[in-house]
């Protein structure tokens, strides 16, 4: 039977920091981060978005296509989770009016959940070949202000279906996985930004990428030349180029370009969006790519910190294209509004409060839904 990905659709805030703002505050050289670091622009979130604002934004977009009828699973991948007990998705299942009848749940291991989600999804669909099973990743990337990490913050949403006969791209049983328990990166409970080890993580992804590639390698007896495209987790753009790199040692820029180019173009405007990463980089590739990829193999890798590391492959379905958001996706990243630096520092200082107390938001610029404020400890959702 064929599983995979039947359709995706993106989602980013409405508002963004240009990179060479950030480095005239900082006194760094803009060209570090846009060449270096290789990222032009930073997504940013208001007051009024959050995860589940953009994963129901991105999801809406696929339920206006007919594209959730039949889900019967929610699986909500997200390591900037709202809450210690309710799973985001609750909340998304609710704002979309989604049927009774659905399992609703959250999945967490840093970057790496959503992969986790579409194994399961596979196994779902496997069992029970009419259901489909609806993936949401999202994430906010918020590191300290003036920290290494600052220039590779971001954030966005994928949502995808996973159904029998996908229109976009099945996906191959074989895989190479790896985990190891290490601290490159983490967020403990009581930090509203991530804590890293910067140099290090990068070290460990390439680790993890080398060890899920020679088992995907031994198992399904394929090589690079079989695959048309490679897509990757992309904290950054340049750490991607990186990883292709270590792949397909001595590749010339050309090659490099053809190999990976395409899948960077939203992650380089919306920043790191953890969770959803590989995915926004999917949907980048496929969206930009003018080459027809149908029935060609793409390979990609899932990185999440802590750390699992898993390399797996797709292939594109004939057609595929008719099936894409690539205009929603294109006006989105087109009309968002730039921030200045000190309204990107205000928003950043914009703490949730945690009194419990009435509080409304302010309405800024958001997709169909927003976070309206908070009540006795209940976060209160509406349209937008
Ligand atoms: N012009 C062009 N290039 C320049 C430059 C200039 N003026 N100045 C510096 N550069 C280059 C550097 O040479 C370097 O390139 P190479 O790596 O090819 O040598 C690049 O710009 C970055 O410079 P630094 O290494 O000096 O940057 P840094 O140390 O200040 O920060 C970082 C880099 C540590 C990765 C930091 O961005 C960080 O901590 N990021 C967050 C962690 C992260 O994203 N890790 C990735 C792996 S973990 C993961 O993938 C999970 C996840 O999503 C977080």
């Amino acid at each position: 039977m064929n599983i995979g990905i039947d359709q995706i659709s993106f989602y980013t805030s409405q508002y963004f920091l240009d990179l060479r703002t950030l480095a005239e505050a900082r006194g760094v050289d803009p060209d570090k981060y846009v060449v270096g670091i290789g990222q032009s622009k930073m997504g940013i979130p208001p007051p009024d978005e959050d995860i589940v604002t953009m994963a129901a934004s991105a999801a809406f977009q696929l339920q206006e296509r007919g594209a959730l009828d039949g889900v019967e699973t929610l699986l909500f991948a997200t390591e900037s989770g709202i809450d210690q007990s309710k799973a985001a998705g609750m909340f998304v299942h609710g704002l979309l009016g989604l049927p009774a009848r659905c399992r609703v749940v959250e999945l967490k291991q840093a970057c790496y959940s959503a992969t986790a989600a579409l194994r399961m999804a596979m196994g779902l669909v496997a069992m029970k070949p009419e259901s489909r099973v609806l993936i949401i990743a999202a994430d906010v990337a918020r590191y300290e202000l003036g920290s290494p990490g600052e220039s590779t913050q971001g954030c966005g949403a994928v949502a995808f279906t996973v159904a029998a006969d996908p229109r976009l791209m099945t996906i191959d049983s074989e895989a190479g996985f790896f985990a190891d328990d290490v601290m490159d990166f983490w967020r403990p409970n009581y930090l509203s930004e991530a804590q890293v080890d910067g140099k290090y993580s990068t070290m460990v992804y390439i680790k993890a990428l080398k060890a899920a590639w020679k088992q995907y390698a031994e198992e399904s007896g394929r090589t690079l030349d079989d695959f048309a495209r490679f897509c990757y987790h992309i904290p950054f753009t340049r750490m991607a180029a990186k990883a292709h790199q270590k792949l397909a040692r001595g590749i010339s820029d050309e090659e490099l370009e053809g190999g990976i180019g395409e899948s960077l173009i939203y992650s380089r405007e919306a920043g790191n969006c953890y969770s959803a990463s590989l995915y926004v980089g999917l949907t980048s590739l496929l969206d930009n790519c003018a080459e027809d990829l149908a029935g060609r193999r793409i390979g990609l890798y899932s990185y999440g910190s802590g750390c699992v590391g898993e390399f797996f492959s797709g292939v594109a379905q004939p057609g595929y294209q008719n099936a894409l958001l690539t205009e929603v996706h294109q006006k989105l990243l087109e009309e968002r509004t730039e921030l200045t630096f000190r309204q990107y520092e205000d928003i950043y200082h914009y703490g949730i409060p945690v009194d419990g107390e009435q509080h409304v938001f302010a309405q800024y610029r958001t997709g169909p839904f927003r976070f309206a404020g908070i009540e006795a400890h209940k976060r209160i959702y509406e349209p937008a």
